[in-house]
């Protein structure tokens, strides 16, 4: 059952189906002079059927919120820059939020949603535990909701926040695609099993990123978001000593910023390392260069470069020469993780609040907290 209230009901329905043939087919329908009550039932039928199988068709795109929200972009910026402003590592956080959302269940922010009756938490994850960010999240979700209410999604904000991160650092910026709708399903088991773990291998680390449908490209050009923000000495102190039972050091980890490391880490297991200790908190290739001379922080950065005869080494090689080559496979790689899986059309819903489904979920016509918006029950 459809719920879209009339403050938001779309003049033509490509506000919900844009770039859908259905749609069109509804559009050219409803605008037609010839309306009379076959025309309506007829056009039911179509709307009904392209409900039914609309949210398969339906893709991702530039224009999606062109009629709807059409400041939608200036007004994440703002809000991003903000943030930056007073975190500065705000940007790194949500990029990361973003990446974690889509390799559990596609980019539906099924990531942000917390603890309640009948969700467990994909922050439960080990993946996800000490992941930050949430409440950037929702001042910027605050700020779209003033500006449209009830209308773009949690995931779409993420997709649009990383781009404007990673732009607002120095890095390139592209054009974000939009349409995804927010889960109403946490998903921690499959957090548990998709999530990337710095302690794995080059091998392990290509099979997830094949698993959501992204490349070797995609692994070391996204990997490279490493070249900002901050990791805890957890996730790499087993690099110093004893690596893999060998009785000896990480051989890949460079000597002296080992050392460096093992004096930051002294202060304890959560304190924080910078990624690039070159350029902390600008996106640039540095990650490459660092990889280049054993200055990647994680065992999982360092595998891109060090496996012997990956066939990454060239890649980092050819990012590490020319920031150009790394910016253009980042935007890239960064609108493939965007396209994972995206529920659109008529699935999922738009939360109001990106930590909690809408309280109206699962009821036929509810008209509480969430239901203004594109909600298709
Ligand atoms: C390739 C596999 C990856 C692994 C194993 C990995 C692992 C990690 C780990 C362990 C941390 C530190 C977490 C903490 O201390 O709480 C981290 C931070 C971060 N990751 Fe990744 N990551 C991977 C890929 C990515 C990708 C694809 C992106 C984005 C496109 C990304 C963006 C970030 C950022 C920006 C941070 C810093 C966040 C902050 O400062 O709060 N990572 N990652």
């Amino acid at each position: 059952m459809l719920n879209i209230s009339r403050r938001h009901a779309p003049l033509c329905f490509t506000d919900l189906y844009k770039n859908s043939f259905h749609c069109l087919t509804f559009c050219s329908l409803q605008n037609s002079k010839m309306a009379s009550s076959s025309a309506n039932a007829v056009i039911s039928s179509f709307f009904f059927l392209s409900l039914l199988i609309g949210g398969s068709f339906a893709q991702l795109s530039e224009t999606f919120y062109d009629q709807t929200c059409p400041r939608l972009a200036n007004v994440v910026r703002a809000s991003v820059k903000k943030a930056i402003e007073s975190d500065i590592r705000a940007g790194a956080k949500l990029i990361r939020l973003h990446f974690h959302d889509c390799f559990v269940n596609g980019c539906d922010g099924s990531v942000l949603l917390e603890d309640a009756p009948g969700i467990v938490s994909e922050l439960n994850s080990p993946g996800n535990q000490g992941i930050q960010g949430l409440e950037i999240v929702d001042a910027i979700k605050a700020d779209v909701e003033r500006e449209c209410p009830g209308i773009v999604s949690c995931a779409d904000i993420l997709a649009q926040a990383s781009k404007d991160s990673v732009d607002v650092q120095g890095g390139p910026s592209w054009r974000v695609l939009y349409g995804r709708r927010d889960s109403r399903i946490a998903n921690k088991t499959g957090a548990d099993s998709n999530l990337a773990s710095p302690f794995e291998t080059l091998d392990q680390l290509k099979a997830k990123f094949r698993n959501v449908g992204l490349n070797t490209m995609d692994l070391v050009s996204l990997s490279g978001a490493h070249t900002f923000g901050r990791s805890r000495c957890r996730f790499f102190s087993h690099r110093f000593a004893n690596f893999n039972n060998t009785g000896r050091p990480d051989q890949s980890l460079n000597p002296d910023y080992r050392s460096f490391l093992e004096g930051v880490c002294s202060a304890g297991a959560d304190t924080r390392a910078n990624f690039d200790p070159v350029t902390p908190d600008v996106f640039d290739k540095n990650y490459y260069t660092n990889l280049q001379v054993g200055k990647g922080l994680l065992q999982s950065d360092q595998e891109l470069f060090s496996t012997p005869g990956a066939d990454t080494i060239a890649i980092v090689n050819s990012f590490a020469e020319r920031e150009g080559t790394f910016f253009k496979e980042f935007r890239q790689s960064m609108i493939n993780m965007g396209n994972i899986k995206p529920l659109t059309g008529g699935q999922g819903e738009i939360r109001r609040n990106c930590r909690r489904v809408n309280s109206n979920s699962g009821l036929l016509g509810g008209e509480g907290e969430g239901s203004e918006g594109h909600d298709v029950m």
